[in-house]
């Protein structure tokens, strides 16, 4: 019997590629390093800093970078090159090590990557079935896009409208593959029910709950349809894998080192395979989230789409404070649409990391057509940040910032008052929940 845990074990990498293993040192630098490898055309594969020299030797690298001071196994001695980067990283070393000291070609790229996953996924899902959950985000569509590729109509796409998401969203999903992949939809309109659960709930965590558990039950009952399909994919990519501290699991050390993933828990998708008894493949669980986006370029998913920022699973219940209801959302949906559309037009959409409107649930006083309003507020987010952990208030424009005000004023219906927010994380958070 398939278990959620087994597609977690070590997978091997394409024999094309040459690989260099970096040790986790539970620092930035092993990140970013990674990342500077597969810059210079040479997979990266990071591992747990004290994975033993038989594993290593099953891996075949070509190298290894270790990071810091850490101790680590003497892997010398099983004759693979080892780079130590005490501190400072410098790319020149890195350069040296890789195409001198490794003879490594250096001809990994994104094109071979996506040809080699489809064959890879080809492979893997054969003549059944495989369901993929669309959320609207990049992850999930980029996802799609491949086993489109690979396996054509044999992937069902579920589409769940939550009643949360923005303006024109399921709408959006559709077009971006319209025409180019080969793939089933199945849209569900479950926002009657999500709305129906949520009446009444003020308070932040207690709104996630259902709303991740209710997605469960729909997402459940849409599946039956497709009762034959023996997979269900899911958009997890490195850094979920790196964060959660899951990168035991590659070593394939027969259970030893295997771990609980957590990987994704606070995304709508997570847990589902465990309840369903499907088996998970997981497409970009070896990719950066760039990477992701270059590889849905690759694919042909439309630029625009690739480069969307992220929004939570959640939805707008995490930005629309308080109780959640149709007319709420409404005016947030709105207002919304009006922040993205316009820091779009601004040509700030790509330097931004994410753009939103949040509805307050705070009246205050206003004036409109020589009458007494008693409105809501809007606060307007708009965050710079490379790695969400961290993030700073995005200095826009004035011009900007007034259409983006002046617009939600004059076409939003119950909204008086716009405020930008000019909070860093931290102490904030990128939402306001
Ligand atoms: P905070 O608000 O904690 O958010 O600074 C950090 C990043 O995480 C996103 N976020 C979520 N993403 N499901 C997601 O997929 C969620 O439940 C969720 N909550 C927050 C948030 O948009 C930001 O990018």
């Amino acid at each position: 019997m398939p278990t959620f845990f087994e597609p977690l074990l070590y997978q091997p990498m394409p024999q094309s590629n040459e690989t260099i293993l970096i040790l986790d040192s539970g620092t930035k630098n092993t990140q970013l390093i990674a990342r500077r490898c597969r810059d210079c055309g040479v997979y990266s594969h990071i591992v747990p800093r004290h994975i033993s020299a038989e594993h290593v030797a099953k891996l075949a690298p070509k190298g290894i970078v270790r990071i810091g001071e850490h101790d680590a196994p003497a892997l010398e001695v099983i004759g693979i090159p080892v780079l130590h980067v005490p501190g400072d990283f410098h790319q020149a070393a890195l350069d040296h090590f890789l195409k001198n000291t490794c003879g490594c070609r250096g001809d990994w790229s994104m094109k071979t990557y996506a040809q080699e996953s489809i064959e890879k996924f080809r492979n893997i899902i054969g003549d059944s079935q495989v369901i993929c959950a669309l959320s609207g985000g990049v992850d999930s569509a980029v996802v799609a896009a491949i086993l489109a590729k690979a396996v054509g109509k044999q992937t069902k796409c579920i589409l769940v409208d939550t009643g949360l998401m923005r303006k024109n969203e399921i709408a959006n999903v559709v077009a971006a593959f319209d025409g180019k992949f080969d793939v089933e939809f199945k849209m569900i309109d479950a926002s009657d029910g999500f709305l129906k659960r949520l009446a009444g709930v003020e308070e932040p965590q207690e709104k996630r709950k259902i709303i991740g558990h209710y997605f469960i039950d729909v997402f459940a009952e849409a599946a039956k349809e497709f009762g034959n399909a023996k997979f269900l994919a899911q958009g997890t990519i490195y850094p979920d894998i790196i964060e959660s501290g899951t990168t035991l699991d590659v070593v394939g050390s027969g259970g030893a080192e295997k771990q609980a993933a957590s990987i994704k828990l606070h995304h709508n998708v997570g847990g589902l395979p465990e309840k369903l008894g499907f088996e998970l493949v997981e497409p970009l669980r070896e990719l950066f989230k760039d990477e992701v986006r270059q590889l849905g370029m690759e694919l042909g998913l439309p630029e625009d789409f690739v480069w969307r920022h992220p929004f939570p699973g959640p939805g707008l219940a995490v930005r629309c404070l308080g109780e959640v209801n149709r007319e709420k959302l409404a005016k947030l949906r709105e207002a919304d649409a009006i922040v993205v559309e316009e820091i779009r037009n601004a040509n700030f959409y790509r330097q931004t990391a994410q753009a939103f409107a949040a509805l307050l649930p705070v009246k205050s006083v206003g004036v409109k057509d020589d009458k007494r309003t008693y409105d809501d507020a809007i606060a307007v987010r708009c965050v710079s940040t490379d790695d969400f952990m961290t993030a700073d208030w995005t200095t826009l424009p004035d011009e900007l910032l007034r259409k983006i005000s002046s617009r939600i004023l004059k076409e939003v219906a119950g909204v008086n008052r716009v405020v930008y927010d000019i909070s860093s994380k931290p102490p904030a958070t990128i939402e306001w929940e």
